[in-house]
């Protein structure tokens, strides 16, 4: 697709893309009732842990599909795992890794030069803070998407998702998101009881992701201030949306799955309790606590924390007027419980082929960020934040001008009380 670096397309793919939205908005999904069996091409964008564990769950769990390109921002991470790809213990993996040098990309426009081929399918396994740029460009170039979670850190990354979700289903593309809970059966068969109302009324939620300090990596020698916030993402705002938004978007996202909505409004408190004020710990709080309120009246207490040595606590709650369940203890008893991980990437490729139903769960975790992401500024600011007024604002964290040479200086951490 003939596409400069801002996304901005010439007339003739503009022609392409409308008609082929055009017919999608008529078709509901292009591919409906088109089995597509092919043998299907994927890419990885972002080759760290997960976006490699990813890749191997999609291998894994499907026949007739290649791992055939791989992109990151950095050449000892594309090594690392196209090595451990192509060596795999698993051969029904190493079997389907099909990479060749030309098509491996390193770099910032890594994202561009991966979507630029003839992948099928993009596995976006980077941390968020260019998730929504990256989704935006995929959907353009009319690719499948499995990306992971959290989706954007910010107001404008969620408004992009949505667009290009959107999108997607007018052109027939599904959109599957690593909020492997979705498709993990006890929570799946748990979730439809309480919906048909086997608890009674939804009075209450909970949910909690308490745990432990995650890594921190040290700036190294002759990093600039984009290395280490990029290899350090996980302890900066900006790159990781802080870790509400990181790590205890999976727990809101199964509330809001319960009550099919998201919240409409929040009250919140957080802060920095134990963290040193070192540049590998960002600027980070380290505990947040939160108020969410669903439009029904429904109240959702939500706890996150990283403190080492306290109680660990990662579950969801559900108080109904009969009684109360942790969303996983009203699904039949299996032997061989499939791993959510492999089934989020079978769902996918069933979508693909029409095999399954058509999946497009993009605007279900943009509004599961999104959630989070409200937490975040309510604990921020001290100021309760209402859903559509949020959405809207123009916060934007992502450095549009990223570059190697510049500087991004760290912090300060937010302080909601002004003295
Ligand atoms: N679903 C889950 O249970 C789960 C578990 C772990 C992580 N995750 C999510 O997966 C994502 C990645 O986490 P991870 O643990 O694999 O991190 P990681 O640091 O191991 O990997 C991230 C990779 O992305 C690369 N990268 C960074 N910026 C990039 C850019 N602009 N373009 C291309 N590549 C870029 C990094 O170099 C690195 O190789 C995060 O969003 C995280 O929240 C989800």
């Amino acid at each position: 697709m003939q596409q400069n670096q801002d996304g901005k397309m010439n007339r003739r793919d503009f022609t392409k893309v409308s008609a082929a939205a055009g017919f999608g908005i008529l078709a509901g999904n292009a591919f409906a009732g088109k089995k597509n069996v092919d043998t299907l091409k994927v890419g990885l964008l972002g080759c760290g842990g997960r976006g490699t564990g990813a890749t191997v769950n999609m291998l894994e769990g499907n026949e007739n599909v290649l791992l055939v390109a791989m992109a990151d921002l950095y050449q000892d991470r594309l090594d690392n795992a196209r090595d451990k790809m192509k060596n795999h213990e698993n051969a029904a993996v190493a079997q389907k890794y099909a990479v060749q040098d030309d098509h491996c990309f390193v770099g910032l426009d890594a994202y561009w030069q991966i979507l630029n081929t003839d992948i099928d399918i993009l596995i976006e396994g980077t941390p968020p803070y260019r998730r929504p740029k990256h989704i935006e460009r995929a959907v353009l170039c009319r690719k499948h998407v499995f990306m992971e979670k959290p989706v954007a850190v910010d107001p404008e990354g969620i408004r992009k998702i949505m667009e290009a979700s959107e999108r997607a289903r007018t052109l027939g593309l599904s959109i599957v998101a690593g909020t492997q809970r979705r498709h993990q059966q006890d929570y799946i068969e748990t979730i439809k009881r309480i919906q048909d109302g086997k608890i009674g009324d939804v009075l209450a939620l909970r949910c909690y992701w308490c745990s432990g300090l995650p890594w921190a990596r040290e700036r190294q020698e002759g990093w600039s201030d984009l290395e280490h916030r990029t290899r350090n993402w996980l302890n900066n705002c900006w790159t990781s949306g802080d870790s509400i938004v990181e790590q205890h978007v999976h727990n809101l996202d199964v509330c809001n799955w319960v009550m099919g909505t998201h919240p409409i409004r929040v009250l919140a408190v957080g802060g920095r309790t134990w963290k040193p004020p070192e540049e590998k710990y960002g600027d980070n709080f380290d505990h947040f606590a939160c108020d969410f309120e669903y439009e029904n009246g429904v109240h959702l207490l939500s706890v996150c924390r990283h403190w080492n040595g306290c109680t660990d606590r990662v579950s969801e709650a559900v108080v109904g007027s009969k009684r109360e369940s942790n969303c996983v203890d009203m699904a039949r008893k299996r032997e061989n419980s499939v791993n959510p991980y492999v089934q989020e990437h079978v769902d996918l490729v069933k979508s693909i082929r029409g095999e399954g139903p058509y999946l497009n769960e993009g605007v279900q975790v943009a509004e599961s960020t999104m959630t989070a992401i409200m937490g975040r500024m309510a604990a921020y600011t001290g100021q309760m934040q209402v859903w559509n007024k949020a959405l809207q604002t123009d916060l934007g964290l992502v450095p549009d001008d990223l570059d190697f040479a510049k500087e991004y200086p760290c912090g300060p951490v937010p302080c909601p009380v002004k003295l």
